[in-house]
């Protein structure tokens, strides 16, 4: 029996739904997509917990390190709106963008999401070079390449405000990024200003909470 997201707008639960449906095609192999145009999207699991996680810090401010079509973004989405809050989400991938643009709309919830189109590195210079954005974030999913996690996250760390949460995807999978996420774990867990912890969730989930 399909149980209906209780308390859920249609529009976004319509929009939620055909992504999952998309992502489980892609993820049996069932449907030969290219590796540009793969959602590569976090598990529903994952996207829950984003949300729940949202509503308990009653976050506003959200940044977003790699958006892909908007999975992620639009569980996020679902939550930021009822705290009156906003997103920034980077992205460098311009077709993704499109049907990012096109999800979200159909979700009815363009008017929170702000894109950076580009990348990661650049914008988060950019952001980092810009008073207004010291301290500002409050809940930020990264969730890009992950060569360049730790120093995403150094860039992020002063951008976030005192208990603000960072949550970084792909801990514990796919495999072939295990190397590389436990230099990152062994980096951020050695941070004093910082309290974290791995959770098995999804592909595992590392939740950061900034302290000082
Ligand atoms: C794992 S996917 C994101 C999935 C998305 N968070 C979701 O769950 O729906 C990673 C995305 O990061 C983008 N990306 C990878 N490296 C990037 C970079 N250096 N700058 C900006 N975007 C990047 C890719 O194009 C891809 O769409």
């Amino acid at each position: 029996m399909k149980i209906r997201r209780k308390n859920m707008k249609t529009s976004i639960f319509n929009v939620l739904e055909k992504l999952e449906k998309q992502s489980s095609l892609e993820k049996s192999r069932k449907v030969d997509v290219p590796p540009n145009e793969r959602m590569l999207a976090i598990t529903k699991e994952t996207g829950e917990i984003l949300n729940m996680l949202i509503r308990l810090k009653n976050a506003k401010n959200m940044l977003e390190v790699g958006m892909s079509v908007g999975y992620s973004t639009i569980w996020c989405a679902e939550a930021i709106i009822e705290n009156d809050g906003k997103i920034i989400t980077i992205e460098q991938n311009s077709e993704k963008i499109k049907r990012a643009k096109e999800n979200f709309q159909d979700a009815n919830i363009s008017d929170i999401i702000t894109i950076q189109e580009g990348l990661a590195i650049q914008i988060l210079r950019n952001l980092s070079l810009d008073e207004k954005y010291k301290n500002f974030f409050d809940f930020v999913l990264i969730d890009a390449d992950k060569e360049n996690v730790i120093e995403y996250f150094d860039m992020i760390l002063p951008l976030v405000s005192i208990g603000g949460v960072i949550i970084t995807d792909n801990m514990l999978y796919p495999e072939k990024y295990r190397e590389e996420m436990k230099k990152f774990s062994s980096h951020i867990k050695s941070n004093q200003n910082v309290r974290t912890i791995t959770s098995p969730i999804g592909n595992g989930e590392e939740i950061t909470i900034k302290l000082r």
